[in-house]
């Protein structure tokens, strides 16, 4: 899978991606990722990429050249399957979009600054609006890289254990049960006997019931989602 960002600050998605499972789903050739800077698209020789917003007011506004030219010049290698612009005001993600992206051969996402982008970007080319939510971020390029890290480790491959991606909380809407490593027992606090029967049966059961109390205690809301 291919995701292309287009951002102002490159330079913020430069270390998430060079670690642990991300650094591995790229070295496997199963996720290669592409990072653009606007600026190489901005209008003039001062490196211009936003301007002041018609009808006054505070901040600033991403231009719709630079955007349009960079969209334009990248989708002549093959259109997009999807062009998802992070902002506060989009969908809030969650684990099913995550595994629905997953599932794409090539998205682009574009990072917004200041006060976001012309609308006109978002009109002509925008097909998904993505927020990871409820807060303002002082650009787009962080909430990428959260999207990016959850949607490379979904990928089938990217995890060694295959099954260790599954069983995530929210993956069947319910958190995951906890769980516990040595030593059996760490100041008072034993790990639940059941894990240590070797009964992979009982130990399913046993994780089901703590997954489930954990999510009607913690998140009754994401029960009987879809
Ligand atoms: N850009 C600024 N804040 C954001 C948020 N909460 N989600 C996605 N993109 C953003």
């Amino acid at each position: 899978m291919t995701i292309e960002i287009i951002c102002a600050v490159p330079e913020l998605l430069q270390s998430p991606f060079e670690h642990s499972i991300m650094k591995r789903a790229q070295e496997r050739g199963l996720l290669s990722l592409k990072i653009h800077s606007l600026r190489k698209w901005a209008i003039n020789k001062h490196g211009q990429i936003d301007d002041y917003q018609y009808g006054g007011g505070a901040g600033m506004v991403m231009m719709c050249e630079p955007l349009a030219n960079a969209i334009d010049e990248l989708q002549q290698e093959g259109k997009f399957d999807e062009i998802i612009f992070m902002t506060p005001d989009g969908k809030t993600f969650d684990q099913k979009q995550t595994n629905s992206l997953s599932l794409k051969n090539r998205i682009l996402i574009i990072c917004g600054h200041y006060k976001g982008i012309d609308q006109r970007i978002r009109d002509l080319y925008v097909t998904l609006e993505i927020s990871i939510g409820d807060y303002v971020l002082s650009g787009g390029e962080l909430a990428a890289a959260v999207i990016v890290d959850a949607i490379g480790r979904v990928i089938p491959g990217v995890i060694n254990d295959e099954t260790s991606a599954l069983t995530d909380s929210f993956q069947d809407n319910l958190l995951a049960p906890p769980v516990y490593s040595r030593p059996a027992e760490f100041r008072g606090l034993e790990v639940p006997p059941v894990l240590l029967t070797g009964d992979p049966k009982k130990v399913e059961q046993w994780r089901l019931e703590q997954a489930l109390a954990r999510t009607k205690e913690r998140r009754p809301d994401i029960l009987d989602k879809e």
